[in-house]
């Protein structure tokens, strides 16, 4: 049973520090949920019971104000979740990156900026192809810059191009002088020439009307720059499901693998529009942009103002899981920092907290369980998690962090093994067909023999609850409390395996590298029970 619709929210620029290639970036000791967390407006009791300060780098924050057993979320029963921190890969810590990122690209050099303007190339071939001279070319404020060069621009129809610390060509014209539809062609044009070296995040068509000081109108249009590969969400699109944007993600993404999209004024209106979302019926992704972190706080260094929008956001998680099914998942994670406290009102590089919990309700009222999957390189594990749980065939190079639930869970499972007699512990977790999660250790008997093994116990516990299918088995192991050894399955254990899969090409087998390293190694069971006598034989 995969799963139905995952809602993957970004709370744009909600990093959790540490990056550590922050001092590259100039962002050494920039945190902002450590920043944040000092504010007497900071409160949130849900995203602490769902985990988030054991999240390694995460704990330094002030939690004490959020007393997790009293978050509306464990009193509505919610079951587990998992965490964990992300490390960017990409090369850069704008929007564009962030989110091509978390959707599976990685990029190897951050957007191109503009500091001293536009070179003389692009300046030339852009006059040339629109038969108009260009003003200004360095960065500006967009209402600066129509009252320093408005007035020349009405007489001469030269077009005022400038830009901002950002990755953006914009072009700012009077309606009466260039009509809104010539200024969008410009943009058309701009945009088509933008790629390569210059490849802009957008460009910005910024109309003004009246007289000086002249006012912007509400024709804004923004062309983004195509992600260069195709994301995860082309291939949720391209076999069918939905992808809904929420907020700015449409455009983030030039539109690419988005079925459905609403644009949305602020973190309020984009919480309301994710709600409806999760009350209608859909498959596949709803993908939400909060954007008011990042534009309203960051920026501004205005560190109660983001305490006061994270503890909304907090104080809005309970109804989200009310609006979910059991088949729903949440994953929540940011695009970069942009600590409110640290000097500068630039994006920080930082790492990025990742959240994820299900639907289904837990009705004993205990606080969830937190699995906690320690610290992960790449957002790109997110489009790889979703991909799985979607069941979407995406190869991207990030993985999915479904298998580290699953080698923890064999973890925390090997501390129940019963073996007095090899003192070698061993734990399996295996994922059913059904969608659960079926745990074992190994079982030892004076009469040797007697034993049966983790996977095993696994299995039967699977077979027993009804469950005839494995997807997918973590075995972890070792002696002393150490499970570092790579424990491959016995013979025994894999023909028992193959009995319970469809295909033995298809049975992953994940087990962790003894070298100290945790990588996770994957086997199919067909490469471990080589031409394994089973099933179809005796049809
Ligand atoms: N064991 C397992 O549970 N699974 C394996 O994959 C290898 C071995 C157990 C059986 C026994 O209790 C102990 O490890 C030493 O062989």
């Amino acid at each position: 049973m995969p799963v139905k619709r995952i809602f993957l929210i970004v709370l744009d620029s909600f990093g959790i520090g540490n990056a550590p290639d922050a001092e590259a970036f100039g962002d050494k000791g920039a945190d902002t949920l450590r920043s944040v967390s000092r504010s007497e407006f900071f409160n949130i009791p849900n995203l602490t019971a769902l985990g988030l300060p054991l999240i390694e780098g995460a704990d330094c924050a002030v939690f004490e104000k959020s007393e997790k057993n009293n978050s509306e979320l464990c009193k509505k029963g919610v079951k587990g979740s998992a965490v964990c921190r992300l490390v960017e890969k990409s090369k850069g810590k704008d929007t564009t990156i962030g989110h091509w990122e978390i959707a599976g690209i990685v990029s190897e050099k951050p957007l191109p900026v503009y500091p001293e303007g536009f070179s003389h190339e692009v300046i030339e071939e852009f006059s040339r192809r629109t038969g108009r001279k260009v003003l200004c070319n360095k960065p500006y404020s967009g209402t600066e810059v129509i009252k320093d060069y408005g007035e020349e621009h009405v007489k001469t129809g030269a077009l005022i191009v400038y830009t901002s610390a950002d990755s953006v060509f914009q072009i700012a014209a009077h309606e009466d002088v260039v009509p809104v539809e010539k200024l969008y062609e410009y943009c058309e044009i701009a945009r088509e020439m933008l790629v390569g070296e210059n490849s802009v995040g957008r460009v910005i068509a910024r109309p003004f009307e009246g007289e000086y000081p002249y006012k912007r109108t509400s024709r804004r249009h923004d062309y983004s720059l195509e992600p260069p590969e195709k994301t995860v969400l082309d291939m949720i699109s391209e076999q069918g499901k939905s992808v809904i944007s929420v907020g700015k993600i449409k455009d983030i993404f030039a539109g690419k693998g988005i079925t459905e999209a609403v644009p949305t004024s602020g973190n309020a209106d984009g919480m309301e529009k994710a709600l409806q979302y999760a009350k209608k019926e859909f498959e596949g992704l709803c993908f939400i942009n909060l954007v008011d972190f990042d534009s309203n706080y960051g920026h501004r260094n205005d560190v109660d103002g983001y305490a006061k929008a994270i503890s909304e956001f907090d104080r809005w998680l309970p109804e989200l899981f009310d609006a979910i099914g059991d088949e729903d998942v949440v994953m929540i994670t940011a695009d970069h920092g942009c600590d409110p406290g640290f000097p500068g009102t630039d994006h920080t590089r930082e790492c990025v907290p990742f959240i994820m919990f299900g639907g289904e309700k837990n009705c004993s009222g205990k606080s969830p369980f937190v699995l906690n999957l320690g610290t992960k390189q790449g957002f790109d594990n997110i489009a790889a998690t979703v991909a799985e749980l979607l069941e979407i065939k995406y190869d991207c190079d990030g993985n999915s962090l479904t298998e580290s639930v699953l080698i923890e869970k064999a973890r925390e499972a090997a501390d129940n093994a019963y073996a007095p007699y090899s003192g070698f512990k061993v734990g399996a977790a295996a994922l059913g067909a059904d969608g659960r999660i079926y745990t074992g250790c190994n079982v030892e008997n004076a009469s040797y023999g007697a034993t049966v093994c983790a996977e095993r116990v696994a299995v039967s516990k699977a077979v027993s609850d009804g469950c005839r299918e494995i997807k997918a088995i973590a075995v972890v192991g070792g002696k002393n409390g150490d499970f570092g050894a790579e424990c491959a399955p016995c013979g025994i254990c894999r023909q028992f395996l193959a009995e319970f899969c469809e295909e033995p090409e298809e049975l992953k087998v994940l087990l962790v590298s003894s070298d100290g390293t945790d990588e996770i190694k994957r086997y199919s069971l067909s490469e471990l029970l080589p031409k394994g006598f089973g099933k179809k034989n005796l049809k």
